[in-house]
């Protein structure tokens, strides 16, 4: 996601601001921009693009001088990658410049409300809004920039991390922190912003992590000034010694991205409903739905076309679409779809699934959907990847940069896109009854702790991969909701640990699989409390009776498969529609320290690629 970096001390900022952005591009980004203070006036630069793009455009086209900059790479969320939407975002007087990482939640009525006092908008980016209001504050209120920027805050809703300089004021930074990182690096006379350590870590090893809703005054000869902004409680800065190298702040301490990325799907599930989910009001926000509503409502039909763990997330959606919404579903695979001369007709809605955007097969698809006059919408994780692009319409998942090849947060955040969908339109049809969709709506709401609390069965997880790690082969069982889950599982173990293993539909069981169970067969059957748990409970009766080694995924309090289980792994309650957002997450960890205690390359797997743009 978006990368922030700053600079204000004896040097040359510029080349500090470039090389930092440049540490950060990992994150993942579509457009990138600098803003400089050169003695008399902030000079700035942006692009959509790369950062090279933007250093060319720099270099010919400003002043690249001074000791006070800040720097940007944009992962858009409000308002397409281009030049306008870039940061940094000036304000309407031309004094405040800010750049931002996360989301301002209410900026339209506060833009509808700036618009009302005379100021122009010149993008459709939320942070615009955010600098304009900051400098309405300052003028209105006849306080400092750091005075402004808390009492601004203090007003919307959102997620941020921001930096903003003052040209009056060219001694000074001030930062602030709520959800998205940001830490300064302390060095003689000299500060460091950025969105993590990589930026400044060959300058200091000094650095100060920010909390959330902290804000601090960074100025040039002082110590740093550190508040807290709702209360105004002066904080005092805990500055900390970093012993770690680039690639491992860049993994954020975790040994791999793929750990990381399992860590971060709290956060991502949050960020994929944030702004779209409002359960106050009992609203589903989603502008490719809401300005496309007469084609799905008139849907004989959806088609899910995706790959890989995209298409187990399709599989998933295809039980909550048929469930809450009552509308048909097939789901295939891309690579099929395009070559078996399918019935494709203008009453058919498409979602085409995809992590990356660029899946050669699932772009084919979409391609052979639209020329025979379908609808195709489009469930991205990547800003404006050839999907997208090519997409009628889509929603965005907002996990972030996935690196490791193994697909994790992809597969939770898609789900989480499209139970939205699903339940924006069971609504809109009127099939769902009005209190079952606003508890619904309550327990989307609470997955993130939920899926922290499922996150704690690590240590737990790490004893059952340590007895596992030697199996030559694996069945994994699951039913309704969690059969897509079975499969993922399975994929999970088959990428990372090269440990033959199956996915099936538990009572599939029977029809061959149950012929490869003996002792050292191990077993990972999903048996959560919601869905065909007793049916699920007979099917490990069969698998005990032949010897096999159960390990379970169950709902916290079980004590029935307990009894039958050689291990089990508990997961909070929930609607069943949402248990696989949880089973999911013990799973990717096995495989995860499985795939480690064999020695394998986790990130990097062999022969797989994380973006398939071949057929
Ligand atoms: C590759 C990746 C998988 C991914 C699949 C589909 O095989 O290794 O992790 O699920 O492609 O990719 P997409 O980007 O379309 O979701």
């Amino acid at each position: 996601m978006c990368g922030i970096v700053g600079y204000i001390g004896h040097r040359d900022a510029y080349p500090i601001i470039i090389k930092g952005l440049q540490r950060l591009e990992y994150r993942g980004y579509d457009s990138a921009g600098i803003a400089l203070f050169d003695g008399s006036d902030i000079n700035l630069s942006k692009t959509k693009g790369k950062v090279e793009h933007l250093k060319k455009k720099a270099e010919e086209s400003m002043s690249l001088k001074g000791g006070l900059g800040i720097g940007h790479t944009r992962w858009a969320t409000h308002g397409i990658p281009n030049d306008e939407n870039s940061h940094p975002h000036i304000s309407n007087s031309g004094d405040l410049v800010i750049v931002h990482n996360g989301i301002i939640e209410n900026y339209e009525s506060i833009k509808k409300e700036l618009t009302k006092r005379g100021y122009n908008f010149h993008s459709d980016t939320d942070t615009e809004v955010l600098v304009n209001l900051i400098e309405e504050v300052k003028k209105k209120e006849d306080v400092k920039l750091g005075h402004a920027v808390q009492i601004a805050l203090s007003e919307v809703v959102g997620a941020y991390a921001i930096a903003i300089i003052d040209r009056n004021k060219p001694d000074e930074i001030v930062v602030a922190k709520l959800g998205s990182p940001l830490a300064i690096g302390v060095g003689e006379n000299e500060f460091f912003i950025a969105s993590d350590a990589s930026p400044f870590i060959e300058y200091t090893n000094n650095a100060v992590y920010l909390a959330d809703e902290e804000m601090a005054i960074v100025r040039l000869g002082k110590e740093i000034k550190l508040r807290k902004i709702k209360d105004d409680a002066i904080a005092y800065p805990n500055i900390m010694e970093l012993k770690l190298n680039i690639e491992e702040i860049e993994k954020g301490g975790y040994d791999h991205f793929m750990l990381k990325e399992i860590y971060e799907q709290p956060r991502a599930i949050l960020d994929t409903y944030r702004g779209r989910l409002n359960v106050d009001q009992g609203l589903i926000k989603m502008a490719g739905i809401d300005d496309n509503l007469e084609r799905f409502m008139n849907a004989d039909r959806i088609i899910i076309v995706a790959c890989g763990t995209s298409w187990h997330a399709g599989l998933v959606a295809e039980y909550i679409f048929e469930d809450l919404a009552r509308i048909p579903v097939e789901v295939e695979y891309a690579s099929e779809f395009r070559y078996r001369n399918p019935v494709i007709t203008d009453k058919d809605v498409v979602i085409a699934i995809s992590q990356s955007g660029e899946t050669a097969d699932t772009l084919a698809a979409i391609k052979l959907a639209k020329a025979n006059g379908a609808f195709v919408f489009g469930v991205c994780n990547v800003v404006g990847s050839s999907i997208a692009r090519e997409t009628d319409a889509g929603a965005y998942t907002h996990a972030g940069p996935e690196i490791g090849v193994a697909s994790t947060k992809a597969f939770t955040t898609q789900i989480t896109v499209l139970t939205l969908v699903a339940l924006k339109l069971a609504k809109e049809k009127g099939v769902f009854p009005e209190s079952k969709y606003h508890e619904f709506l309550i327990e989307l709401e609470s997955i993130p702790s939920k899926v922290e609390r499922a996150l704690e069965s690590n240590a737990l997880v790490e004893i059952i991969a340590e007895v596992h790690k030697n199996a030559t082969n694996c069945l994994y069982l699951g039913r309704g909701y969690n059969f897509p889950v079975a499969l993922e599982g399975a994929l999970k173990l088959k990428e990372i640990s090269y440990i033959h293993a199956e996915g099936y539909p538990a009572a599939e069981m029977k029809h061959g699989p149950i012929a490869l169970i003996d002792q050292q067969m191990p077993v990972f059957v999903i048996a959560t409390k919601k869905g065909h748990y007793d049916k699920v409970v007979s099917n490990i009766q069969e698998i005990k009776s032949r010897k096999g080694k159960i390990i379970a995924i169950v709902t916290e309090g079980d004590s029935q498969v307990k009894e039958l289980a050689d291990h089990v792994i508990e997961v909070p309650e929930t609607i069943e529609s949402l248990t696989p957002l949880l089973t999911t997450i013990p799973l990717q960890l096995l495989s995860y320290h499985i795939a480690v205690m064999r020695g394998c390359n986790v990130d990097q797997p062999r022969n797989l690629a994380k973006s398939v743009t071949v057929e």
